[in-house]
């Protein structure tokens, strides 16, 4: 298993990866993962660098994470998801791989913190914490413990208002 950046010629596979992993949430018809996945690699708070694929020994894809430019306030920030397994992969340890690589790309590029929306038994257990409890705001007040906030560098976090990249808003 190797994660790494993903190129143009991956996105059928992540897309793919995507509709599987979130479909039994989807109530028929397309995920809306997949669609903001495809809005997403069209916006400017695409940042290839930290968007990863998961490639099985045979060059199958089977794993997909996005992270993307979000503010705190004005400060810039990033907000991690969709992230996705195949079904048939998941429990593998595949999404612990591309949430470890996310994290260490992203220190590695200097970024303060990392905020994502997702159940804090999964996230929990890389470090990841609520996010309100340290001053970073959800776009929705009811998001409540499962919107997590993960600190990259020693340094202080960026207090305010957690904004998604754009294409989270039209959703
Ligand atoms: C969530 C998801 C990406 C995790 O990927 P995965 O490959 O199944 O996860 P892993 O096997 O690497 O497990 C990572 C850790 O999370 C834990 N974990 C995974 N799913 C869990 C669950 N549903 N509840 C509690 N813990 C869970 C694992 O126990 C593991 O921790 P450990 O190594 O300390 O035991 C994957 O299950 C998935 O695609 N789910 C459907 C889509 C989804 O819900 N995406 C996330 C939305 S926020």
């Amino acid at each position: 298993m190797r994660i790494r950046p993903e190129t143009p010629t991956d996105r059928p596979a992540a897309l793919a990866v995507t509709e599987a992993a979130f479909a039994s949430r989807a109530s028929g018809g397309r995920t809306v993962e997949a669609v903001l996945l495809e809005r997403l690699w069209e916006s400017p708070a695409y940042l290839p660098a930290l968007s990863l694929v998961a490639e099985d020994d045979d060059g199958a894809i089977c794993g997909y994470v996005i992270t993307t430019r979000a503010h705190i306030g004005q400060v810039p920030s990033l907000g991690l998801g969709p992230i996705g397994v195949l079904p048939e992969r998941q429990g593998q340890g595949i999404g612990r791989l591309l949430l470890e690589e996310s994290i260490a790309r992203a220190t590695a590029l200097d970024e303060p913190c990392l905020v994502l929306l997702g159940s804090p038994l999964i996230y929990g257990r890389f470090g990841f914490v609520r996010a309100d409890e340290r001053g970073v705001l959800p776009p929705e007040p009811a998001w409540g413990a499962d919107f997590m906030v993960r600190a990259l560098t020693g340094a202080p976090l960026p207090t305010g208002n957690f904004r998604y990249a754009p294409p989270f808003d039209a959703l």
